[in-house]
C-alpha cells in the first residue's frame, strides 16, 4: 500500500494522507541552521548542535504521535483546524504534503478556505521561513483568525528535558510589533537568542503557554484559538511560547500571505543589550527584512533550488529503469547530504542529545558525499582526524559545536582509525587534491601537537598493524563496525553501556570484518604513498596487507564463508562451529570487497553462503541463526530480541557491501538484485510493511525472526545512505574515481540495457554512454574517449580540457 507518490519532475514525494504509518519526515537545511519537519508539521529547529543549541521543543515517545512543530491554527468560526492536519487533527477536505529537496510544502483546505505552508531554510541565513498563503475558494466573503505557536527549548535540549527545578524560573521573552524574542539565559552567559515574527501587523500574541492551551489542555485545542482571542501573555518563568493572532477577511477568490520566520541571532559579547536588560535586536531585524515581501522569499526560495539543482547535476544518470534515476539522481544523493550534516545526530529516533559526530560515521558519509561539496568534505576530514590520539586510536564521537572528543564514549573501537584512511582516500581520489595530506592537523585537539594528516593516516595504519590478536588478526577493542559485538566487555548489570564497560584493550579478541578493512584500505594507503612518491612506504604497507590477507584466508575462512571475529577466549563467533550466530554478514562483503579470496574462490562459496543463508526477500540479514539467549561473551549484539537491530536484523548498512562483492565477482543480476530488496523506490507499495518513508533508507528492518518482519526503523541517519550511493554510482553504474581519473567499468543485470551518465568531476564533465550489450553482466570491451579507443578501463586525464565524450561497450 502507498500513501503517496514520487513527482520526480519537481523532486518531491507527495503524501496525500496526514496518517503515514509513521511521521515521514524531511530535513530543512543545507549548513548551519537546521529543521526536522514531519508530514504532519511536526519537528523542531537546531542551529550547528541539536543538542546545545536547539531552538524550539519536541515531546519524544508522545501520545498522540508526533506532537510539537510549528503549526498555524485556522478558527474559521466552524471548526479550528491545521492546514497540516496536526495538532487539532480536524479532518480536511484536502491534505497533502510534498516534500522537497531542503523545503517542505502543506496544503489543507478546509470549509471553502485553502491554506498552504512552505517551509525552508534559506542556504545563507540562520532562519526557518514559513510562508502561509490562505485563499477564499468559496463564493462567500471569509473572515477568520490564523493563530502560529512554536514552543521554546531552552538551548540545551539535554538539560531542557531534566533540569526543571532550574529551568522553570529562568524562562524570559520580550515582544516588540510583531516579533516575539526568546532570550532565556541571556542575561548571563549567553550572547544568543531565538526569534518569532511575521511580516504583518498582528492582532494579539501570547507566550505563556500554559495560559495559550488553557489549563491541563493540550495543543489541539487551545483555549486561545478556540475563543478567537489572543489574551496577550508576557511569559516569565515556566514554558514560554511565541503566537501570534491575525485576524484576516477575504473576499471570494481573494488570497494573502503570511511571512513567518524563526530566527536565530548571536550579538558580541559587547553589543548584547540596547539598553538596561533589552536585546539588541538589530541583527534581528535585518534578518527579518531580509524576507519581508513575498517576492524577497521566492527569490531565496530559488536561490535554494539552484543550489540543490548544481549539486544534483555532479552525477546524473539516465537508465532505462525510472527507479534507478530517481534514487540516484535526487534521494539518495540528497539523503547522504543530510547524513553527512546530521552524523547520527538528530532524527526521529535519534534524539540529537545523545550521540554528536560518529567518527567512523561521519568518515563513511563522506564517501558518500565528497563529490557534493568537497571543500566541506575536507574540512570535515580535518574535524575528525583533529580528535584522533596519537598512537592511532581515535575519539569514537565528537560535538559538532566543540569539535571536542566526547570523553564518556571514549575510545577503543578498532575499526575507527581505518575509516579516516576510507575518508581520505575517497576526497584524494575525488579531488586529485594532495595539499589536503599536508595540512597540519592536531592529535585529541591539541594544536601543539600537530602532525600533518598524512602522518595520521600512518598512524592510523600502524595502529592495526600493530594490534593484532593470537591469530595475526587485528584486535576488536570495544567493538568495530558493529557496535554490539563486545567482545571484551561483559556487562552483566543493566545501566551499564555494553560498548565502554569493561577492559577495551582485550588482548585477544579480533575481528575478521577488521581485516577485511585492513587490507581494503591498506591498499588504499599504499596507493596514496606511491602517489607521493614514498615507495619505501608503499611497500612496506603492502607487505603489512599480505600478512593480513593470508592471515584471513587461514584463521579466518570457516570452510564455506569467513568467520566473524575471535572471542577474548579465542573462540569462534560467526562459524558452521557456534551453535547461534553460525554466519555473519559483514566478513563476506567486505573481505569480498577488498579482494581477499577473490583468486582463490573462497570469495563466490562466501557470497553464496550469503544467499543462502541470509537472504530474505527485504533485504540480507545481519547473521543466524539470530541469538535467543543473552551472551555475556558477545554483548549486546546477543540483547535484542531475535530478528531486530544487530540481532539477525536487516542491518541495511551492509547489504550494499554484499552487492558491492558480487560486482567485484562480476555477478550483475545478484548485485542489482540485492540493490532492489532494501531501496526505497522498490518498495514503496508495500509501505504499511516497511513503514518508514519511501524516499529514504532505514537503518534496519526486521528479520525473518521478528514478529514484524519487514518493518522499518531508525530512518534516515545511516550509513546505509552513502554506502548504497557508492555502490550504485561506483560498482553498479561502475563510474569509480581513482587517484588517476575516472574509471568507468559497470556491473549491470543481464538485460539492463544501455544507459548514460553526466558526471563532473575535477573541473571537468564527462558524458558517458553505455553501449550494454544483451547478456553481458560486466567487462569493458571498448572504451572510446572522444572518438579514440583507449585501453582499460580509466579515462585518460588531460590538463586543461573541460568536457568529455565517452563510450563503454561492454
Ligand atoms: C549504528 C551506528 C554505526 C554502527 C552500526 C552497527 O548505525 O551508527 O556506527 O556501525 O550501528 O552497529
Ligand atoms: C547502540 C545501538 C547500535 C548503535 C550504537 C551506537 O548500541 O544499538 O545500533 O550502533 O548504540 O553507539
Amino acid at each position: 500500500m502507498k500513501f503517496g507518490h514520487f513527482d520526480d519532475e519537481a523532486k518531491e514525494y507527495v503524501i496525500t494522507t496526514p496518517k503515514t504509518p509513521l511521521p515521514w519526515i524531511n530535513y530543512l537545511g543545507t549548513k548551519e541552521f537546521f529543521s526536522l519537519i514531519s508530514n504532519t508539521c511536526g519537528g523542531y529547529s537546531f542551529f550547528k548542535d541539536a543538542k546545545l543549541l536547539r531552538l524550539t521543543r519536541y515531546r519524544y515517545n508522545n501520545v498522540p504521535m508526533d506532537n510539537n512543530g510549528k503549526y498555524y491554527y485556522i478558527n474559521d468560526g466552524k471548526d479550528v483546524w491545521n492546514p497540516g492536519w496536526q495538532p487539532s487533527r480536524t479532518p480536511l477536505d484536502f491534505y497533502e504534503c510534498r516534500h522537497g529537496i531542503g523545503y517542505s510544502r502543506f496544503t489543507g483546505k478546509k470549509n471553502g478556505l485553502s491554506a498552504e505552508v512552505l517551509a525552508f531554510v534559506p542556504t545563507d541565513d540562520a532562519c526557518e521561513i514559513n510562508k502561509v498563503t490562505i485563499k477564499n475558494e468559496s463564493d462567500t466573503v471569509k473572515e477568520f483568525k490564523l493563530f502560529s505557536y512554536v514552543e521554546w527549548c531552552f538551548w540545551n535540549a539535554d538539560d531542557d528535558m531534566k533540569n526543571f527545578q532550574r529551568l522553570l524560573s529562568c524562562g524570559e521573552v520580550e515582544i516588540k510589533g510583531s516579533a516575539i524574542y526568546h532570550k532565556t539565559e541571556y542575561r548571563e552567559r549567553r550572547n544568543h537568542f531565538g526569534f518569532f515574527s511575521c511580516n504583518c501587523e498582528i492582532n494579539g500574541f501570547d507566550t505563556i503557554r500554559d495560559d495559550f492551551l488553557g489549563l491541563y489542555n493540550d495543543n489541539d485545542r487551545p483555549d486561545v484559538v478556540v475563543n478567537g482571542k489572543a489574551l496577550n501573555t508576557v511569559a516569565s518563568g515556566w514554558l514560554p511560547i511565541a503566537s501570534h493572532e491575525i485576524d484576516i477577511t477575504l473576499q471570494p477568490g481573494e488570497s494573502k500571505s503570511i511571512v513567518f520566520i524563526l530566527g536565530y541571532v548571536e550579538n558580541p559579547d559587547d553589543d548584547k543589550w540596547e539598553s538596561y536588560g533589552v536585546i539588541n535586536k538589530k541583527r534581528a531585524e535585518e534578518m527579518q527584512e531580509r524576507y519581508n515581501t513575498d517576492e524577497k522569499v521566492e527569490e531565496a526560495f530559488s536561490a535554494l533550488k539552484a543550489y540543490w539543482d548544481n549539486l544534483l547535476s555532479i552525477y546524473r544518470t539516465t537508465t532505462g529503469d525510472d527507479k534507478v534515476n530517481r534514487m540516484v539522481n535526487i534521494w539518495n544523493q540528497y539523503q547522504c547530504m543530510v547524513t553527512f550534516n546530521m552524523s547520527r545526530s538528530a532524527s526521529y529516533y535519534e534524539s540529537g542529545i545523545g550521540r554528536g559526530m560518529g567518527f567512523r560515521d561521519s568518515c563513511q558519509d563522506i564517501l558518500g558525499f565528497v563529490h557534493l561539496i568537497p571543500d566541506r568534505a575536507r574540512e570535515r576530514i580535518i574535524d575528525i582526524a583533529s580528535t584522533q590520539f596519537e598512537d592511532g586510536r581515535a575519539y569514537h564521537q565528537y560535538q559538532p559545536l566543540t569539535k571536542k572528543g566526547n570523553s564518556d564514549i571514549g575510545s577503543g573501537f578498532n575499526d575507527d582509525p581505518l575509516w579516516l584512511i576510507a575518508a581520505v582516500s575517497a576526497y584524494v581520489r575525488e579531488t586529485g587534491d594532495l595539499s589536503i595530506l599536508d595540512v597540519q592537523t592536531p592529535f585529541d585537539n591539541d594544536e601543539s601537537k600537530s602532525t600533518p594528516l598524512m602522518d595520521h593516516l600512518k598512524r592510523s595504519f600502524n595502529f592495526t598493524a600493530t594490534h593484532k590478536g593470537p591469530h595475526g588478526l587485528p584486535l576488536i577493542g570495544r567493538a568495530d563496525w558493529n557496535d554490539c559485538l563486545n567482545l571484551n566487555c561483559f556487562s552483566e548489570h543493566p545501566g551499564e553501556s555494553f560498548q565502554t564497560f569493561g577492559p577495551s584493550e582485550g588482548p585477544v579478541a579480533e575481528s575478521i570484518f577488521i581485516a577485511g578493512m585492513f587490507v581494503k584500505y591498506g591498499n588504499e594507503y599504499a596507493d596514496i604513498c606511491e602517489l607521493r612518491g614514498d615507495k619505501a612506504e608503499a611497500d612496506r604497507a603492502r607487505k603489512e596487507v599480505k600478512l593480513v590477507y593470508d592471515a584471513t584466508l587461514d584463521a579466518g575462512w570457516d570452510g564455506k564463508w569467513f568467520v566473524r571475529a575471535y572471542d577474548a577466549f579465542s573462540h569462534k563467533v560467526g562459524s558452521e562451529e557456534c551453535e547461534e550466530g553460525k554466519i555473519f554478514i559483514e566478513p563476506q562483503g567486505f573481505c569480498v570487497m577488498a579482494g581477499i579470496g577473490v583468486p582463490e574462490g573462497n570469495a563466490k562459496t562466501a557470497l553464496d553462503s550469503v544467499k543462502e543463508k541470509l537472504d530474505t526477500r527485504y533485504g540480507i540479514m545481519i547473521l543466524q541463526p539470530a541469538y535467543t539467549k543473552y551472551h555475556l561473551e558477545l554483548g549486546e549484539i546477543s540483547s535484542y530480541p531475535p530478528g531486530y537491530k544487530e540481532n539477525a536484523g536487516i542491518f541495511c548498512h551492509n547489504n550494499p557491501w554484499v552487492s558491492i562483492a558480487e560486482t567485484v565477482l562480476g555477478r550483475g543480476d545478484r548485485a542489482f538484485e540485492i540493490y532492489k530488496k532494501t531501496c526505497p523506490a522498490y518498495i514503496e507499495n508495500i509501505s504499511e510493511i516497511h513503514r518508514t518513508e519511501p524516499y529514504v533508507y532505514s537503518q534496519m528492518v526486521a528479520g525473518r525472526d521478528a514478529k514484524f518482519h519487514g518493518e522499518a526503523k531508525n530512518s534516515w541517519l545511516t550509513g546505509t545512505a552513502a554506502w548504497t550511493f557508492v555502490n550504485i554510482s561506483q560498482y553498479i553504474l561502475g563510474v569509480y574515481p581513482t587517484l588517476k581519473g575516472l574509471s568507468v567499468d559497470p556491473c549491470v543485470p543481464k538485460d539492463f540495457g544501455n544507459f548514460k551518465i553526466d558526471r563532473k568531476f575535477r573541473d571537468a564533465v564527462y558524458h558517458i554512454n553505455v553501449e550494454h550489450t544483451s547478456g553481458s553482466e560486466k567487462g569493458v570491451k571498448k572504451l572510446i574517449v572522444d572518438g579514440k579507443e583507449v585501453k582499460g578501463t580509466v579515462v585518460p586525464f588531460e590538463e586543461g580540457k573541460t568536457e568529455y565524450n565517452v563510450t563503454v561497450v561492454m
